[in-house]
C-alpha cells in the first residue's frame, strides 16, 4: 500500500520529464490559461476518464463527476460548475455522459435503503418513475439497466437546459450545445446519443423558461 501511494510521485516526475521532453513549453502554456471548448459532466467511476475517453489534452475539457452523472437542481457544486463554465470559460458544448455498468444507477434500481445515499440516488429512482412504463416494458433486467443509464443521461441533460445561464447564453451567442453520450466499458466506445438539442430546448422553454427578466 505504502510502495503504490509513493509510485504516484515516482510517475509523476517521468510524466513532468515526458512531457518537457515532447514540448518545453507545455506546462508554462497551461499555467497561463484555460481554454476549453467542453464541459463534461460524468461519473466518478474510475474507469471512466473524461480526457483519455474523448482524447483530449490538459486544458481541453472542463470536467465534473458525481455518482452517476447527475445535475441536481439544488446541488451548489454542479450549478456552479455550469455557470463558470459558460459565463467565463464560454464552452460551446456541455456534455453529459453516462456509462453502462454504473454503479450508482443498479443501487438505485434496487428499492432498499442506502443510507447517505438516498437523497442522492432519489433523482435516478424519480428518473425511473418518469419513465416506468418504458422501463417496465423491458423483459431483461441486464436491458432495462442499460436503458435506464441512457434515459437518466437524457434527463440529466434536459436539467443542463433548464439552467438560465444556458438558455440565456444560447440564445445570445449561439452556445452552448447540450449533448447525451455514453460510455461502453466493455469496448471502450462512446456512443453518442444523439439529442435533438433544439427541439428539446423549445419543448423545456414551456415551462422553464429563464431568459426573461422578471
Ligand atoms: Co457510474
Amino acid at each position: 500500500m505504502e510502495n503504490s501511494y509513493k509510485k504516484i510521485f515516482e510517475a509523476n516526475k517521468k510524466w513532468v520529464e515526458k512531457m518537457n521532453g515532447e514540448n518545453p513549453d507545455f506546462f508554462a502554456h497551461l499555467a497561463k490559461e484555460q481554454n476549453p471548448d467542453y464541459l463534461y459532466i460524468g461519473c466518478s467511476d474510475s474507469r471512466v476518464h473524461a480526457n483519455e475517453i474523448m482524447g483530449l489534452q490538459p486544458g481541453e475539457v472542463f470536467v465534473h463527476r458525481n455518482i452517476a452523472n447527475m445535475v441536481v437542481n439544488n446541488d451548489l457544486n454542479v450549478l456552479s460548475v455550469i455557470n463558470y463554465a459558460v459565463e467565463h470559460l464560454n464552452v460551446k458544448f456541455i456534455i453529459v455522459c453516462g456509462h453502462y455498468n454504473c454503479g450508482g444507477i443498479k443501487a438505485a434500481m434496487q428499492p432498499k435503503d442506502l443510507g447517505i445515499l438516498n437523497p442522492w440516488l432519489r433523482n435516478v429512482r424519480d428518473v425511473y418513475r418518469l419513465h416506468e412504463k418504458e422501463l417496465d416494458n423491458i423483459a431483461s433486467p441486464d436491458e432495462r439497466y442499460n436503458r435506464l443509464v441512457e434515459i437518466n443521461v437524457y434527463e440529466q441533460c434536459l436539467n443542463v437546459i433548464k439552467t438560465a445561464e444556458v438558455q440565456k447564453s444560447y440564445y445570445e451567442k449561439g452556445y452552448p450545445r447540450v449533448a447525451g453520450w455514453v460510455y461502453d466499458l466493455n469496448e471502450g466506445i462512446l456512443k453518442d446519443l444523439n439529442i435533438d438539442f433544439e427541439k428539446e430546448l423549445n419543448r423545456i422553454r414551456k415551462i422553464y423558461d429563464l431568459t426573461k427578466e422578471k
